[in-house]
């Protein structure tokens, strides 16, 4: 199988009218975690997982001592997600070592096509679960405790039988890594406006999410004079739009509320409380500060408007990551050797490279997405970029494993 057909089995679990639906540790999630280890059994390949449900896929390289090169990404999508986001990055890893495999080439180090948990923070508020437990970043036993969205402890979800770790598939034992490359789509318009088919990732932009629960007075809608009321909804509007316009101040930045719950939500009730994420981004870390510092004096300024109280809550903060220079040469030498051009392209996204790049090199390659669209049903990547993306990280592992120790 090639790796536009192992999307089009992929896109399948989760698959909805508003696009895919594969949180971590679901039913869909866990059937993609079986499917991709099906595949990599056929393919000869060694599968481990570990405790909080990555999942590897390792092939022999000529020294054993060494440790492995990973190429992968994540198999979880956000509630809309198209079919590209991750899932191209666990299929073309798979992809490229049976590549590898079929021109009979064998590398150093040993390869692991892997399966990140978590990576979109959708169901469990922290992002890149998988991968920043494996890097040490996160704690596993914090991150056991960690409650969803739905309510259901992340332990609780991980021992379940319809959504937990693989039956019969042995733990990985250890976090051995010698290097790591992530093929991803773009999910911006910077290859498609050049009329180019691949990226190299120069850093991912620094990232942090937090949650801020504004607390005032419910009431009844028709009853409750204006000048009496602590309408949290209201006041937790003017924090986004202070949050918007710091971002915007700023500069060089991305703020986004992208979640709310309004309490009691009733449509003859002054709201009483009002729960809402919020998502902001730089490539400078300075920047953020600055936000959040505006922020937290327009927050000042509402509790004492409104008579209401907020409290915010730091749920994740990840630095820069700036991709490693010795792997963007070598993947450059490998799209040189494709007869292929590419360019330099910084990413706003966050990545598992995110968490890889604070241990050990690690480096990414893109691929176009069209209209810059992603995060969306309509998220979409030309067939020959998807196999050309392969290509140039058959030749990148290639490249890498002459590189690194
Ligand atoms: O939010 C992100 O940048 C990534 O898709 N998790
Ligand atoms: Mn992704
Ligand atoms: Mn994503």
């Amino acid at each position: 199988m090639n790796v536009v057909e192992r999307l089009a089995a992929l896109r399948e679990l989760g698959a909805y009218d508003g696009g895919i639906n594969r949180a971590l540790l679901t039913p869909p999630e866990r059937s993609a975690r079986e499917l991709f280890a099906s595949w990599a059994r056929a393919s000869g390949f060694t599968v481990t997982q570990d405790r909080v449900s990555n999942v590897f896929a390792r092939r022999a390289g000529a020294r054993a001592d060494q440790k492995p090169i990973l190429v992968g990404s994540h198999l979880d999508t956000v509630p809309t997600g198209g079919a590209y986001d991750g899932a191209y990055g666990v299929a073309g890893a798979l992809c490229a070592l049976e590549l590898l495999d079929s021109r009979g080439i064998r590398t150093a180090h040993p390869l692991e096509a892997v399966a990140w948990a978590g990576e979109e923070g959708s169901r469990f508020p922290l992002g890149c679960l998988g991968s920043s437990v494996f890097a040490g970043l996160n704690g596993e036993a914090e991150v056991m405790a960690i409650v969803g969205d739905d309510g259901v402890r992340f332990s609780e979800a991980l021992a379940s039988s319809i959504g937990g770790l693989l039956d019969g598939v042995p733990m990985r034992g250890d976090r051995n890594v010698a290097a790591y490359i992530e093929l991803h789509v773009e999910q911006g318009p910077v290859l498609e406006d050049r009329g180019l088919s691949l990226g190299i990732v120069t850093a991912i932009a620094a990232q942090r999410r937090l949650r801020a629960t504004v607390s005032g007075r419910s009431g009844h809608a028709g009853t409750v004079p204006m000048a009496m009321r602590r309408d949290a909804l209201c006041a937790a509007a003017e924090l986004v739009l202070a949050f918007e316009r710091a971002a915007r101040d700023a500069g060089d930045a991305v703020a986004t509320v992208g979640r709310m719950i309004v309490e009691p939500n009733g449509t003859n009730v002054v709201p009483g409380r009002v729960t809402f994420s919020l998502d902001l981004r730089s490539p400078d870390e300075a920047k953020l500060d600055t936000i959040e510092a505006q922020l937290g004096e327009a927050i000042g300024r509402v509790e004492r408007a409104r008579g209401v109280a907020v409290e915010l809550e730091a749920l994740e903060r990840r630095t820069a990551t700036p991709m490693t220079p010795q792997l963007r040469d070598a993947i450059a030498r490998a799209i040189d050797a494709i007869g292929e051009r590419y360019a330099d392209v910084p990413s706003g996204a966050g990545h598992d490279a995110m968490s890889l790049g604070k241990i050990v090199p690690a480096a990414m390659i893109f691929v176009p997405s069209i209209g810059g669209a992603s995060h969306v049903r309509e998220e979409q990547t030309a067939d020959r970029d998807l196999l050309l993306g392969v290509e140039a990280l058959a030749g990148a592992i290639v490249e890498v494993d002459r590189t690194v120790d």
